[in-house]
């Protein structure tokens, strides 16, 4: 049973994540681990949560993560991490030892393998693999989701924590969760909006004929839930 969420817009769709975000921070019996996306969808609702919970939520106990980075400085426009503090992290008090940042300015190579250590000695293990509270996903018009592209699905089962991937269109480096990791969290929510994405979002969610060569649709959980969070747009054709 695929557990879908349509809104009307891009903005209902943040609203009722940010809601669904906030319910969860009321009942935590620890601190949450979450692991979050680059992409306009991600931005969107970050940008919401900044305006409407930064001083409803106690961020102290949200560490956040990333689920790929663009190997480019901090302060580049392509950085995810610039995104996320520029729409939500300057935005909240929340320790800077709760922002975990992939430093897509260091060495790729390097890079993911320290990241594989930061991530795998702080957070618990499922099954001997670490395992998020939430991981959030984009997905593109070519179905990737994290760095994890098409002609890269061996990303999908590699037993790393972590690895450098690159865009096939532009060559750019990047660093990405493994899906073997994504896939052990205990939530995982992907965010697509857009008529642009529909074709393949029915694709992946009605499970057609080769729709496995996307790398969003090897996205199933081991333990955990999957959800989707679409606009009318992208779900126009489920
Ligand atoms: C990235 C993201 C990527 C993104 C999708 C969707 O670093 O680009 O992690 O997986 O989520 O490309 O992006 P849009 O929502 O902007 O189409």
């Amino acid at each position: 049973m695929k557990n879908i969420h349509i809104y009307s817009t891009p903005q209902d769709l943040a609203k009722a994540f940010a809601e669904n975000f906030y319910a969860v921070t009321q009942q935590l019996d620890r601190d949450l681990n979450i692991a979050i996306s680059g992409g306009s969808t991600p931005k969107l609702i970050f940008k919401y949560l900044a305006d409407n919970y930064s001083d409803k939520i106690d961020w102290k106990r949200i560490h956040f993560y990333w689920v790929d980075e663009r190997c480019v400085p901090p302060n580049d426009e392509e950085s995810n991490y610039r995104m996320t503090y520029e729409s939500l992290l300057k935005y909240i008090a929340i320790p800077d030892g709760n922002i975990n940042r992939i430093k897509g300015d260091d060495d790729p190579d390097e890079e993911a393998i320290n990241y594989s250590k930061i991530v795998g000695s702080q957070l618990r293990k499922s099954s001997g693999v670490i395992s998020f509270d939430l991981v959030l996903l984009g997905m593109g018009t070519d179905g990737h989701t994290a760095s994890i592209f098409p002609n890269q699905m061996h990303l999908l089962t590699s037993y790393k924590i972590c690895e450098v991937a690159r865009h096939p269109v532009s060559g750019q480096k990047r660093i990405t969760l493994t899906g073997r990791v994504i896939n052990n969290a205990k939530r995982v929510i992907f965010m697509v909006t857009g008529e642009n994405k529909a074709v393949v979002v029915s694709q992946v969610l009605n499970n057609s004929h080769g729709s496995t060569k996307y790398p969003a649709a090897n996205i199933q959980p081991q333990d955990g839930t999957l959800e989707w969070y679409l606009d009318l747009q992208a779900a126009n054709l489920i």
